[in-house]
């Protein structure tokens, strides 16, 4: 994938050299254009170093390869990071006084803005309506982080993290072939961007994580779940344009910039954040991995090793069935299905108990899904059968469950 890194002057600027490690690591070819005031955080050694291409802010430079045209027509993917309050302004008002507004002007592919700046400057009228009109072009522009700014002060404006960016960009991609079959010689696994943005307006919540239902303040009883299928989901519907509520159980895996982010340890904090959450949505995807007991009570005091422990449990509440129960008309539910046996009948037979519209059936026999960038499902819905997907990535995964949801929505 050809990605254009711009990169403006805020003192964020140090933190697209990670991005742009992690993009180069991940296999794609990366043009860095720095604005003139970028260069004063990040020098062109560095960016050239990093990315293996001589790097130029103006458009006078080897004049010959226009590339102020050719980077943005180019492109599969722009992602400017930081976006100054400045670089918003002018590519807002379709300036094209150097390299990085003239690629912005030329390119049609997805354009992704990462803003970072003081929350006064965040917050300014101009900078609002500016944000505002490069969305309603369908620019993704990255709500910024809230926390530690340059100085001593704290508020939103703050770029998010180098690798929570990375998830997000992660999300715009689909992988045409089963990852166990790529090829990095004939290019079959080369991702393709998705420029959907069919869930502009809409509101979602997915689920992701184990839970862990404590049995004193220093043990638990949790699951293999890692989140990633959760967090490539929530990415996914963030690409798309959707409003996200990301409820996060435990996970082992950066989660994305821009969504909203709920922390939650076991069920029964689970049921009630996804429950809520759940009443004011579009749609809702539930592929956390609640643990289905906990134990009946759990010792405030560190339990002591001695003899036998017996360990009364009871079931925890069940979410997918509250959340079916009180689905309104033109609401849109998906479940999972995490089977070792049985799934397809499992599968059927949980769609209808739950009210659900979709049950995503994942055979995790062997545990080989847990943790793992790729996934094999069957999307069931009131036909049956109607998607199968085997070794995709998990991102491809998240966007078959997104073109099934926007499909149902009214
Ligand atoms: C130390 C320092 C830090 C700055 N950090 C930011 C910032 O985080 N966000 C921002 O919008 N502007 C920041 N600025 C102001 C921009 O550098 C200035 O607006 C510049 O004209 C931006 O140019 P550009 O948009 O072409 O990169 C900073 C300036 C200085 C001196």
């Amino acid at each position: 994938m050809n990605v254009v890194l711009g990169v403006s002057g805020g003192i964020a600027a140090y933190k697209a050299c990670i991005l742009l490690r992690l993009l180069k690591e991940s296999g794609h070819d990366v043009r860095v254009v720095p604005t003139a005031a970028a260069l004063n955080f990040v020098g062109e050694a560095t960016w050239e170093a990093l990315s293996g291409h001589p790097v130029a802010s103006g458009v006078f430079t080897d004049v010959d390869q226009v590339k102020h045209v050719r980077f943005g027509r180019e492109a599969d993917l722009v992602v400017v990071a930081p976006a100054t309050a400045d670089l918003l302004a002018r590519a807002a008002h379709g300036r094209a006084d150097d390299l990085l507004t003239s690629t912005l002007l030329t390119a049609t592919c997805p354009v992704v803005f990462a803003p970072a700046m003081h929350t006064e400057m965040w917050q300014h009228p101009a900078t609002r309506a500016n944000v505002a009109l490069l969305r309603e072009r369908g620019a993704h522009v990255v709500e910024p982080d809230s926390g530690r700014l340059t100085g001593a002060d704290t508020g939103p404006g703050r770029l998010p993290e180098p690798e929570s960016l990375f998830v997000l960009l992660k999300g715009f991609l689909r992988h045409p072939a089963p990852l166990r079959d790529a090829d990095p010689r004939t290019g079959a696994d080369a991702p393709s961007v998705t420029g959907r943005r069919d869930l502009v307006g809409r509101k979602v919540v997915v689920s992701a994580g184990g839970t862990r239902e404590p049995i004193d303040p220093v043990r638990f009883i949790g699951n293999h779940s890692s989140g990633r299928q959760g967090i490539a989901l929530a990415a996914a519907a963030a690409a798309r344009g959707a409003d996200v509520t990301l409820i996060a159980a435990h996970v082992d895996a950066p989660l994305p910039a821009g969504v909203r982010v709920e922390r939650v340890a076991t069920t029964a904090e689970l049921y009630d954040a996804t429950v809520e959450a759940a009443a004011g949505a579009d749609a809702a995807v539930l592929a956390a991995a609640p643990a289905d007991f906990t134990p009946k009570s759990s010792s405030d005091r560190k339990l002591k090793r001695k003899g036998d422990l017996d360990l009364a449990l009871t079931s925890t509440p069940d979410i997918a069935a509250a959340v079916g129960r009180t689905k309104r008309p033109g609401q849109v539910l998906v479940v999972f299905a995490a089977e070792t046996h049985d799934g397809p009948e499992h599968a059927r037979a949980k769609r209808e108990a739950k009210n659900a519209d979709l049950v995503v059936l994942n055979d995790v026999s062997g545990g080989a899904v847990f943790g793992s960038a790729e996934n094999s499902v069957t999307l069931f819905d009131e036909r049956g059968e109607v998607d199968a997907l085997a070794h995709a990535s998990k991102e491809s995964v998240a966007h078959a469950i997104w073109d099934a949801v926007s499909a149902a929505l009214p």
